[in-house]
Parts: C-alpha cells; sequence; structure tokens
C-alpha cells in the first residue's frame, strides 16, 4: 500500500511513499522503553502500526512484555495489554531483531545532566545509534526524539554514515516530543502540533506515514494536527526552546510571588489578573514549590551549556537566574516552617531538632511516581537536615522516593503522616490532599500548621478548621 498526503497539506514532497520493508505501513521501533519509548511504542500500537520495543534494561523488557509498565502514567498499562494482545506490540533486547523488523527507528533514550556540568550526557544516544546502524542492511529512517544539543542530530547522521552499509542509504531525521508526565497517553495521541527536522523528500513522506495514525485520529475528531517541515537545527532547538520557555514562564510567577511576599500581596491572585491577558494566558503561572522532573531543570541547564560553547552564552544568561529562582523556593519552604515553628533560622539553617513534620507529596508533580529532580523530595530532604522527623506520604511515589531519599521516614497513608505532626507541608498538588478533611487532620496533628507550597489547598476552609495557614507569595490569613 502506499500513503497519500491529505490535499490540504502544502508539502512539497511525492504524494506516496512505500515502506523498505514492504509492509503495507511503515514497521516502527523505539529505542529505549522508559517513559519517553515506552509511551511512544504503546500509543503507536494503539493507532494500528507494527512497533517493536527495544531496551538494554532485560529487566525492564521482561515487565513491558508480561503486560506491566514499569512506572505511573494513568491509562498505560490497559493500553499496553491490549496491545500486546493484539500482537502489534512487542518488545526485544536484540538489536539484530530491531534492524530486521523496522522501516522508522525513534531513539527514544535518555539525555540525562553531565556528572562533570551542566551539559547533556548523549553516551546512551551514542550507544543506541552505533548498535543499530551497524545491522541496519536495507533502507530505513533513524528519527531522534530524544531532547538534545543542536549539532546533535547532524552528528547521528555522520555516525550513521560511517556504520551502516553504504546501500542501505540509511537516512536521519529529528522529531522533538512534548509529552507531559500525567497526560503522555493523550499528549502522543493527540499532539498539538508535530515537527519533522528533515533533509530529503524521502524522509518527510516517511515520517509523515510514520505519524499518519496520528492525523486520521484527528481527522475523525475534527481537528487539526500542525505539522512544522524544518531543518535539523531548528528541530533540535524547538524542544528546547519551549522547554526553556515554560520553565521561564514558572520562574516568572515565583519571583513575582518573591516580591508579593515582602509587599503582603497575594500572587494567585496577580497570576490570575495577569493571565487574563490572551497574550500572557493563565497556563504555567501557578506560583508554588517550583519546577522539578526529568526535564525542565537539565534541559535549562544543558541548553546553557551549548550556547556557551556556541559562543552566545550571554543570550540564554537569564536561564540560569531563573534557575535560581526555582531553588530559592525549596529554602523558602524551610524558613516558612522555622517561622511557624517559632524555631529562629541561623546561617546554618534553623534547628527544628524534637519536632515532627508530615510532607504530603514526594512526586515533582501530580499523577506520577517519578521524584527525579522533585524538589518536594528536595524539601523533605532540607527539613531532615534541621533535625525533624520528617514522615513522608506521597500517593505513587513511595518506592521511588525511599530509594532516593532512605534518611527520612515514609508512611503508607496520608493521616499516618499527619498523626502526631507539628506541621503539616503540602509538597506535591495530589487530588487526594486538595481534598482532604482539614477538620479530621486537625483531630491527629498535634499542631495545626500547615504550608501549602503548591497553593493548592482551599485557605479560608483550613483556617476555618483552626489551622494556621502559609501558601508561598501570598499574605498569612487570619
Ligand atoms: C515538561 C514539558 O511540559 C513537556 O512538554 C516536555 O516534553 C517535558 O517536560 P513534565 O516534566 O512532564 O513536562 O512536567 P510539567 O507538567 O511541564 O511540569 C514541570 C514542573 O513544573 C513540575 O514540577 C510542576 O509542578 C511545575 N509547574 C508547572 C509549576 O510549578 N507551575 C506551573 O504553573 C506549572
Amino acid at each position: 500500500m502506499t500513503i497519500a498526503y491529505p490535499s490540504n497539506q502544502s508539502l512539497q514532497t511525492p504524494l506516496t511513499v512505500s515502506p523498505p520493508s514492504g509492509a503495507p505501513r511503515p514497521r516502527l521501533t523505539f529505542l529505549g522503553t522508559g517513559y519517553l519509548g515506552a509511551t511512544y511504542a504503546i500509543c503507536f500500537a494503539e493507532m494500528g502500526y507494527d512497533v517493536l520495543g527495544f531496551d538494554i534494561d532485560e529487566a525492564k523488557i521482561a515487565k513491558l512484555a508480561a503486560g506491566e509498565v514499569p512506572f505511573h502514567e494513568p491509562g498505560l498499562d490497559e493500553l499496553l495489554r491490549k496491545n500486546l494482545g493484539t500482537g502489534r506490540l512487542r518488545f526485544t533486547t536484540s538489536y539484530d531483531e530491531v534492524a530486521d523488523f523496522g522501516d522508522v527507528h525513534f531513539i527514544c533514550v535518555g539525555t540525562p545532566q553531565r556528572a562533570d556540568g551542566l551539559a547533556a550526557d548523549l553516551s546512551y544516544v551514542e550507544s543506541a545509534v552505533t548498535g543499530l546502524a551497524q545491522r541496519l542492511h536495507r533502507k530505513a529512517l533513524i528519527v531522534g526524539k530524544s531532547t538534545v544539543p543542536v549539532g546533535t542530530a547532524e552528528w547521528v547522521e555522520d555516525m550513521v554514515r560511517r556504520l551502516s552499509p553504504p546501500e542501505a542509504t540509511v537516512e536521519v531525521a529529528w522529531s522533538p516530543e512534548f509529552l507531559q508526565e500525567g497526560f503522555a497517553v493523550e499528549d502522543v495521541l493527540r499532539p498539538n502540533r508535530v515537527i519533522f527536522g528533515v533533509k530529503s523528500e524521502w524522509a518527510q513522506a516517511m515520517l509523515y506515514a510514520a505519524h499518519k495514525g496520528v492525523f486520521d485520529l484527528a481527522q475523525t475528531e475534527d481537528r487539526e494536527v500542525p505539522i512544522v517541515v524544518t531543518d535539523f537545527a531548528t528541530a533540535e532547538l524547538v524542544k528546547v526552546a519551549a522547554n526553556a520557555f515554560l520553565a521561564t514562564k514558572i520562574s516568572f510567577i515565583n519571583a513575582m510571588a518573591e516580591v508579593c511576599e515582602a509587599s503582603g500581596a497575594d500572587v494567585t491572585q496577580l497570576a490570575r489578573a495577569i493571565g487574563y491577558d490572551p497574550r500572557i494566558g493563565n497556563k504555567f503561572l501557578r506560583a508554588g514549590l517550583g519546577f522539578g522532573g526529568a526535564c525542565l531543570p537539565k534541559d535549562i541547564r544543558a541548553f546553557q551549556a551549548r550556547a556557551q560553547e556556541l559562543g552566545v552564552g550571554e543570550a540564554l544568561r537569564f536561564l540560569h537566574e531563573v534557575d535560581l529562582i526555582n531553588i530559592r523556593r525549596r529554602q523558602r519552604v524551610v524558613q516558612l516552617a522555622a517561622e511557624l515553628l517559632e524555631r529562629p533560622n541561623g546561617p546554618a539553617g534553623p534547628d527544628l531538632s524534637g519536632l515532627r513534620i508530615a510532607v504530603l507529596g514526594a512526586t515533582f508533580k501530580p499523577n506520577s511516581d517519578d521524584v527525579r529532580d522533585s524538589p518536594a523530595l528536595s524539601v523533605a530532604g532540607k527539613l531532615g537536615r534541621t533535625g525533624a522527623t520528617v514522615v513522608v506520604y506521597d500517593p505513587e511515589g513511595l518506592a521511588n522516593a525511599e530509594r532516593e531519599l532512605p534518611d527520612v521516614h515514609y508512611a503508607k497513608t496520608l493521616s499516618d503522616a499527619v498523626s502526631r505532626a507539628d506541621l503539616v507541608c503540602v509538597l506535591t498538588e495530589w487530588e487526594e490532599f486538595r481534598n482532604a478533611d482539614p477538620v479530621a487532620l486537625a483531630e491527629l496533628a498535634a499542631g495545626r500548621r500547615v504550608i501549602d507550597a503548591r497553593n493548592c489547598l482551599d485557605q479560608a476552609v483550613w483556617v476555618r478548621a483552626g489551622w494556621v495557614y502559609r501558601g508561598m507569595g501570598r499574605p498569612a490569613l487570619t
């Protein structure tokens, strides 16, 4: 079968393309079955593609093949089991199998921050591309999805040219992704845009064919998914520029929170008021404990490092300030805790020994079990270092949190964490915490003091239930 572009696409490419494997639709592989790769593999199988997921981690592959998603993401377990059942989705640890099977290979491995600086560690990208390219024996498209420093796609293309057999004429493309944890299934099935960084019409046509499921779904729902066809460098930059913008927006409102704290204003009302201006918009303007997770913090650092290498470090110097504003919010919670518990906040930090603090939330955001660079867990650690007994509860992140921060206590339920606490700190805005009954919790706690580090509780209701409430960037209500 050949695939035709819809008539409304003004793409300067041939209208049809046949997958090199001879299959009716391109067969897709996803290398790296972490958050990104596993979600993509499962969702693209759901859209009808034949998909092979690859990872070097045998335990992870065994879990996925047995129908178990190795992380918490709403809706994904069900789709995994459904698509394993159809036979469209399989998993492997064999590069040979990946090379034999696929027409389009998506590189989805991690690009963490390097241990020796701000830059991104590209060693996983290098080993995935190396492992695959040397085994390819017919034409194929290798598509980078991982978040990388600008220039990486050219480097990957060089590697592929050196390693793959010349007769296979393997090509490279770059197509960044924008999925948000907690909404990952929706973001993959219904993206708000797709980016094709390509050098040839064939690569563009193959990428289109590999996304036809996304466009078909949109058509049945009377939506449009804009496609931006561009060069490698722009495609790579789209991702880091988007994350830098989001991080800046969050730090902007957190900087306003600092000013509100000093002047008696309320940042939640300020955010609402400025957000009504459509040029500003009300999304990503929630002041609180700031951003964490596996993307925003390391992406803004790697972006600065790359800009420095390119000789334009000054252009991104503001991102250093964005990072500092973000980190300062964590210390602010410790400062508020000292104030509420009436302990002096000395240069070495407050001494909160003898006190018990309930920490509600360990993950970097709700509806995830991810604790990577989690502001909540960072604050739990800081509170632990004040000498206080810290008891952490999180609906999904306990196992990961215990591994990451073993030297605090963990409770299995919200009530257990709050029991006998002198202070309650809400550090992740889980629905369970937003809906918690402050009257019932007041019965359990030793002291009715609450820090709402995500501004997610109803201040008036908590104050009525007898709690001393402190939000972030908001005046105290009595
Ligand atoms: C982010 C990007 O949104 C996504 O497009 C990209 O692909 C990966 O990085 P994610 O890390 O899942 O996604 O989380 P996101 O929802 O962006 O939140 C990041 C952090 O910012 C969280 O810690 C969240 O609590 C915080 N945040 C978000 C705020 O503090 N205030 C806000 O208004 C919004």
